[in-house]
């Protein structure tokens, strides 16, 4: 036995999935919380020699991050030959840029902590706008896993005929290969953010898709601000429209995400990266697949 795969901040069924779909054993931890706050951590196997692979959902990542990095060097401490961390959603990565003076740049700053205790990253579909790859930032070797192949499933088995619709310029990467799996139209919007939840879209033609179901896709959904404006947009311009929204990653709380039915959105899914009533997109075998691929290197 060579590979191990341990689940960490609260991913256990995924990682159980995972571990299905790869044939990889499935270690255990033990954790217990002190009256401090402070955890102690307990390996249940043997991790000496083994390549192993942490699964982490790290959506509200710095509630979870030092548990991950402590398990890290845990398993370094007992002999581990490499850890690998598969953090499904990989944060901070929209802070790519500081606009005012005195921000730090946080997906640089994450990226470096990651770096220096892991050996490699798999993630799904990183937001990468201002860095054309994960290598500008990560130190490490990384693998990105797409989910446009399980999304375009998604939107095939709820929708005939569809219109695929990006908000902004960054959506193209992902609009562009979804659209191409379905061999359907798509097109871009154009966004200003002018804060957290406050963002203006540019207005869609949809003069030649009246039949078409019209699909909003991005990586993330967040506050939901962009998808909603998007939703409104594209009702302004053709007010009958049958509109789904589906992402990669949905972090938006519940009472958003009932706010799109109220828009008269018909669904809005999402892949399994981050857990959520609408997280219904498997995406464990391309980890799975991921997994095996890295590990051969
Ligand atoms: C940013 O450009 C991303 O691709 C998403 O459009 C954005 O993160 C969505 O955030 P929110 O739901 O808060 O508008």
């Amino acid at each position: 036995m060579t590979k191990m795969i341990f689940s960490g901040a609260g991913a256990q069924s995924l990682a159980e999935d995972i571990a299905g779909a790869s044939g990889i054993p499935l270690g255990r931890l033990d954790l217990h919380r002190f009256p401090d706050g402070e955890t102690l951590f307990r390996i249940l196997d043997t991790v000496e020699n083994q390549d192993i692979f942490l699964v982490a959902r790290l959506d509200n990542p710095d509630a979870k991050l030092l548990h991950v990095l402590m398990l890290a060097n845990g398993f370094r401490q007992q002999g581990a030959k490499s850890v690998t961390l598969v953090s499904p959603y990989l944060p901070y990565m929209r802070q790519d840029i500081a606009f005012n003076p005195g921000e730090i740049v946080s997906a640089a700053a994450f990226a470096k902590l990651i770096s220096h205790n892991f050996d490699r990253l798999i993630t799904v579909d990183p937001h990468l706008h201002r860095y054309q790859t994960l290598d500008e930032v990560y130190e490490i070797p990384t693998y990105c896993v797409s989910a446009d192949e399980p999304i375009a499933g998604w939107i095939s088995s709820h929708s005939g005929k569809s219109m695929i619709v990006g908000p902004d310029i960054e959506s193209e990467q992902w609009v562009r290969k979804i659209a191409g799996h379905l061999q359907a139209p798509y097109q871009t919007l154009r966004k200003i953010r002018r804060g957290d939840r406050d963002v203006e879209i540019s207005l869609p033609d949809l003069t030649d898709f009246n039949e078409h179901t019209i699909v909003l896709v991005d990586d993330i959904i967040s506050s939901g601000a962009t998808m909603l404006q998007t939703v409104r947009r594209c009702h302004l311009a053709y007010p009958d429209a049958k509109i789904l929204c589906c992402a990669t990653h949905c972090l938006a709380a519940i009472e958003v995400l009932e706010s799109f039915a109220s828009e008269g959105v018909q669904a809005v899914a999402a892949t399994e990266t981050v857990l959520g009533p609408n997280s219904t997109i498997a995406i464990a075998n391309q980890l799975s697949k991921a997994i095996i691929k890295s590990a051969g290197r």
